[in-house]
């Protein structure tokens, strides 16, 4: 297929969105709303960048702002190497054809075909008759919605609007890809539908594709590094793994909790203790420090029994992490060993 975006003979690791101290303030009455705070950002080329954060943290405007639909307030913008920030608004409509937006609400024309809709940005670009034609068919059938050109959009599922929606985004060849919320109207099924359509896009076309979520599920199905918003903040950034393996933020640690279960709470740790008459630690599992079955053939060669009562276990980029709360039974020397020999491969922690 021709349709590959441009970007496929670019280096990898090069800049695909760059902001510098970034700032984003709306007046609201008197008042001064600060919705991006300071945020630097360093998008390569070719990956999937994801922001998480929850409702209010500046997620969309930040999004707003790379594509040029709101101007910065301070700091610099670039994408693709053009200058956003500060950009005259005939600047920003030829940036903006480089810069594919889906939608959580797909925002497609009710009264229009799917493929007048996905028509739509060839005909504003200017692409003669034919050639339109053949576009917006090689896009539908891209996305797999090859027999549905003449449908409407309301005689479509949730799943495939979203899917007219890539396709018109794409139809122009973009380099980047912006999706905010583009899941979040979308039952858990459909949503790994859009998010593998999506992972074929950056890996067939090397469109360079930055989803923005409150959904922790998003980022670890398909990003390679992800940035955590909060109050206009990028909070932590870094890879998948990294950064959810080991979060260092109460945000990130909230989001992480969702998916894995975490150490005891107190509540949690003093039913625990009624129920079990061992020593109870929590230790935290991932790939860098130790597998598990290293963890617990520690135990063994100590000659101390275990129970795992409690606990929670995640793959995030083909890597596990998370954390199990283990009852402790031996000889109290026996057992303080093998706590002090666990101690050298992970992070131990007494449950009281
Ligand atoms: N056009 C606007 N005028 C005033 N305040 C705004 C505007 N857009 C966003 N905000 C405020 O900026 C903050 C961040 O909003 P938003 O970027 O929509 O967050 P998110 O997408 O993460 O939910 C919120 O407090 C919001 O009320
Ligand atoms: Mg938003």
């Amino acid at each position: 297929m021709s349709i590959a975006a441009t970007t496929t003979d670019r280096t990898a690791g090069e800049s695909m969105v760059e902001l510098h101290n970034v700032v984003k303030e709306f007046k609201v009455g008197g008042n001064t709303v600060r919705a991006v705070d300071d945020v630097s950002l360093d998008i390569r080329r070719g990956e999937i960048f994801a922001i998480i954060g929850y409702s209010g943290a500046g997620k969309s405007t930040l999004v707003r702002l790379i594509n040029g639909l709101e101007t910065v307030s301070e700091g610099t913008l670039t994408v693709d190497g053009f200058q956003i920030s500060g950009q005259s608004e005939s600047g920003l409509r030829k940036a903006r054809t480089n810069i594919g937006m889906i939608f959580q609400q797909f925002n497609l024309m009710n009264s229009r075909t799917v493929a007048a809709n996905v028509e739509f940005p060839l005909k504003i670009a200017g692409w003669d008759k034919a050639k339109r034609r053949a576009r917006v068919q090689e896009m539908l059938e891209f996305v797999g919605l090859g027999d549905k050109a003449k449908n409407y959009p309301d005689q479509l599922s949730g799943g495939q609007k979203q899917r007219v929606g890539i396709a018109r985004a794409l139809a122009t060849s973009p380099s980047l890809l912006l999706a905010d919320e583009s899941t979040s109207a979308l039952d858990p099924e459909t949503t790994s539908e859009v998010l593998e359509l999506l992972k074929k896009v950056n890996e067939d076309l090397g469109i360079t594709v930055v989803v923005i979520t409150h959904e922790m599920d998003v980022v670890s199905t398909i990003a390679d590094r992800v940035a955590v918003m909060e109050k206009g903040k990028v909070v932590e950034m870094g890879n998948v793994y990294d950064v959810f393996s080991n979060p260092q933020t109460a945000v990130a640690k909230r989001f992480v909790a969702t998916t894995v279960k975490q150490a005891p709470t107190d509540h949690e740790a003093a039913e625990l203790k009624q129920r079990h008459r061992g020593y109870l630690v929590n230790i935290e599992i991932t790939e860098g420090n130790t597998g598990i079955g290293k963890v617990l053939s520690y135990l063994g060669n100590r000659g101390v029994q275990f129970n795992i009562v409690q606990g929670g276990l995640e793959t995030l980029q083909g890597q596990s992490y998370g954390n199990l709360t283990l009852e402790l039974l031996g000889e109290v020397t026996s057992v303080d060993a093998a706590i002090a020999e666990l101690g050298t491969v992970t992070r131990v922690k007494e449950v009281r």
